[in-house]
């Protein structure tokens, strides 16, 4: 018997490119699990009416540990057309399999970390006074709340009477007051302290196990001053904890506007649920974007790892496939840590390093081209390549700058 079980579950597009590459990888590594295919995505939509079926939520309950590819999703109206015919009209709702996921097995603490790859050609870099340009490494761990805000689901569009009535009890909706229902969409962000309390708990103790000199909760409270405000005390709570490390607060907008000026000056950063899904979008772009961006998802039992891209839905049918594996690489190194199996997680970590390093091998995203079938003939490996030149490199040690940086 294996001495783990995976929930696999590949999705959409390229999800399904992606999801053995991380397999062979897994396997390369030596990690004793067994894997249960799930499905999950628009094929179970348009042919069932949920994007998330009972049979993956079983799964997942059972074995409590998910790797997951990407899905496609498409809005309100769209969805509903795709539906095979039977179904249509029979009050069929799309929601998103991952946000649902999310909710199902209250996974309230999303772990994004964006941390450069030194020679990554897709690097921040910063034009120096002099003319000449400097690369600062950024080695930046998101905490994002994952359940709650304006992600909690609850809004719509013509709310009902107690809703209108709820609203017109607050002075600043009397400007609202005579819209009609039909044109007033409303989405309510919600946030709970202990929800509050228990993310920013996350971000420190993750801050005192690996270093960090900061936590910044990045928020904005001077304006959602119920919502953020009770984020940002929360985290000032916490901190009183952790003496040893600086609690920075700062506001969702500055912050994107800080971090392509001095993202090297960040550590961890702790967010509500559509902050830190902006913020973690925007730091990964200083790391190579949507190819190196992975996250986990995390509860108090089940726990699910991601690359943070989606199902390209362009290039899903390209063969060979050309996209990056090394986001989904890295969602499976995380799972590797999670579980315990650090030097694992490690190996994966430092091969992707090596191949980065030595630039010979790179997929499209890695040479600044669009992508498409063309890209072979540009020098661009395909993902397999790829795959395998991770897999070659195996056991190279990384350099002595990268195991700082690389934990
Ligand atoms: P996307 O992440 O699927 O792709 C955007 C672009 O990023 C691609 O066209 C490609 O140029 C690049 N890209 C993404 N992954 C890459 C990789 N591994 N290697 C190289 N380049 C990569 O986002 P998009 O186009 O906005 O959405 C497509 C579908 O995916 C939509 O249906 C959307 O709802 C869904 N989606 C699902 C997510 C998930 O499953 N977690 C997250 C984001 C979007
Ligand atoms: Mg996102």
């Amino acid at each position: 018997m294996s001495k783990y079980t995976v929930v696999t579950m590949p999705g959409d597009g390229i999800g399904k490119q992606v999801m053995p590459e991380a397999l062979r990888l897994l396997k390369a590594v030596g990690f004793d699990a067994e894997y249960f295919h799930a499905d999950i995505g628009w094929e179970c939509w348009r042919n069932g009416g949920n994007a998330l079926p009972e049979l993956t939520v079983e799964l997942l309950a059972k074995y409590k540990l998910g790797l997951f590819g990407a899905i496609t999703s498409k809005p309100k109206k769209q969805a509903e057309a795709e539906l095979k015919p039977a179904l249509r009209g029979k009050g069929y709702s799309y929601f998103s399999p991952i946000v649902t996921m999310r909710q199902r097995f209250n996974l309230d603490t999303c772990i994004r970390p964006c941390i450069s790859f030194p020679g990554n050609p897709l690097n921040f870099i910063r034009k120096k006074l002099d003319g000449g340009f400097e690369e600062p490494l950024v080695n930046v761990v998101i905490f994002r709340q994952n359940t709650e805000g304006l992600y909690a689901g609850v809004e719509w569009t013509n709310p009902p009477q107690q809703v209108r009535s709820a609203l017109a009890t607050h002075p600043k909706f009397v400007p609202f007051s005579g819209t009609p229902g039909a044109d007033l969409a409303i989405s309510v962000r919600i946030i709970t302290r202990e929800a509050a309390h228990k993310i920013a708990k996350a971000a420190f103790e993750w801050a005192r196990k690996f270093g960090y000199k900061s936590v910044t909760i990045c928020e904005k409270p001077n304006v959602l001053r119920e919502t953020s405000g009770m984020m940002e005390e929360e985290a000032k709570a916490v901190a009183k904890e952790y003496p040893e490390i600086a609690l920075w607060s700062t506001n969702i907008d500055a912050q994107t506007m800080w971090l392509t000026k001095n993202p090297e000056h960040y550590g961890v950063i702790v967010a509500s649920n559509l902050f830190g899904d902006v913020i973690s979008d925007a730091f990964a772009g200083l790391v190579g974007g949507l190819g190196f961006a992975a996250s986990g998802n995390i509860g108090d039992e089940v726990a699910i790892f991601e690359p943070t891209h989606g199902s390209a839905p362009k290039y899903a049918e390209l063969d060979p496939p050309i996209v990056n594996p090394i986001a989904m690489f890295l969602a499976a190194a995380m799972l590797l840590d999670h579980v315990g199996e650090t030097a694992k997680a490690k190996l994966i970590r430092d091969a992707i390093s090596h191949v980065v390093r030595e630039g010979q091998v790179r997929t499209y995203d890695m040479l600044r081209i669009s992508g498409g079938r063309n890209v072979i003939a540009k020098g661009a490996a395909n993902t397999t390549e790829m795959t395998d030149a991770v897999l070659a490199s195996l056991g190279k040690v990384a350099e002595p700058e990268l195991e700082e940086v690389l934990r």
